[in-house]
């Protein structure tokens, strides 16, 4: 049997890198929260409702990571293909951002946490925006959880997006072909600057990536719980982190 995680409650310095693999705690833990809709649906109430449930769940996981002492938490709010869904519904889930940080952002300043994002943002909704740029200026100076939220993220789209400026680099910038190789190509990827997903986490017993991060999981370890996300709790991260213990990740070697 394995040891239990150490549980630091309100650390406030970092945890060291020596730490971290002692303990084999993830640095990088990216989740699909999935299961809105039909947690809604088993109560009889309309799929928003669900969304607002998830929304607070998104502030109790940040939390846990960061007392785990997880170092960036990827969540995907919002994915390119959810522009199909019903225009209400998408109005719901854009305007979530606004209310969540409303409430939130104090205390999230107070826990030393970073907010970002990594998506197509230019595109999203004024006030969508203007309340993410708030909170990413209240918050850059901060160095405890990187908070990352995936809206509008569409991962075929960022590595064309990324292409396409590759390209632009080698007629405007003198950028040779010789020199891309994955380090480099990785920087023109929305994720430049941080490390890949330690742990891909998806709630709802759905088993696939739905175009999330599908460059940056190469190695990650994937986590699958039937667990709708409304219905995610500290113990439900905790059990993925135990399990990601019990891992041993090879990366093609022996
Ligand atoms: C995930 O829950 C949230 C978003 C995709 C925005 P869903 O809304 O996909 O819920 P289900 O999968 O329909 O239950
Ligand atoms: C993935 O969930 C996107 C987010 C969680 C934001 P979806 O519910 O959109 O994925 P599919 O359609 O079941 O693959
Ligand atoms: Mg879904």
């Amino acid at each position: 049997m394995s040891m239990k995680l150490p549980f630091f409650k309100n650390r406030k310095t970092k945890v060291t890198k020596e730490e971290r693999e002692l303990d084999n705690i993830p640095k990088h833990v990216a989740i699909i929260m999935d299961g809105n809709g039909r947690w809604a649906k088993k109560r009889g109430l309309p799929r928003i409702a669900g969304h607002k449930e998830g929304m607070d769940v998104v502030k109790r996981v940040a939390k846990t990571a960061a007392n785990c002492h997880v170092e960036i938490l990827t969540l995907y709010a919002f994915s390119t293909e959810n522009w199909q869904r019903p225009k209400s519904e998408v109005d719901y889930i854009l305007g979530l951002p606004k209310e969540f940080l409303h409430i939130y952002l104090p205390e999230l300043i107070d826990n030393n946490v970073k907010i970002e994002t990594i998506g197509n943002f230019d595109v999203l909704p004024d006030h969508t925006k203007e309340a993410i740029n708030y909170a990413k200026e209240k918050t850059k100076d901060n160095d405890g959880l990187l908070l990352n939220f995936a809206l509008n993220y569409g991962s075929r789209f960022e590595i064309i997006q990324a292409i396409r400026q590759v390209i632009t680099d080698m007629d405007s910038s003198g950028l040779s072909l010789d020199k891309l190789d994955e380090h480099l190509f990785s920087q023109y990827l929305y994720t430049t600057g941080l490390t890949d997903p330690d742990l891909l986490i998806r709630t709802s017993g759905e088993q696939r990536l739905s175009n999330f991060l599908l460059w940056q999981s190469a190695y990650s370890e994937f986590w699958f719980t039937d667990v709708l996300w409304p219905d995610f709790t500290e113990e439900t991260f905790m059990n993925a982190l135990h399990d990601y213990q019990q891992r041993k990740r090879r990366y093609g070697g022996i």
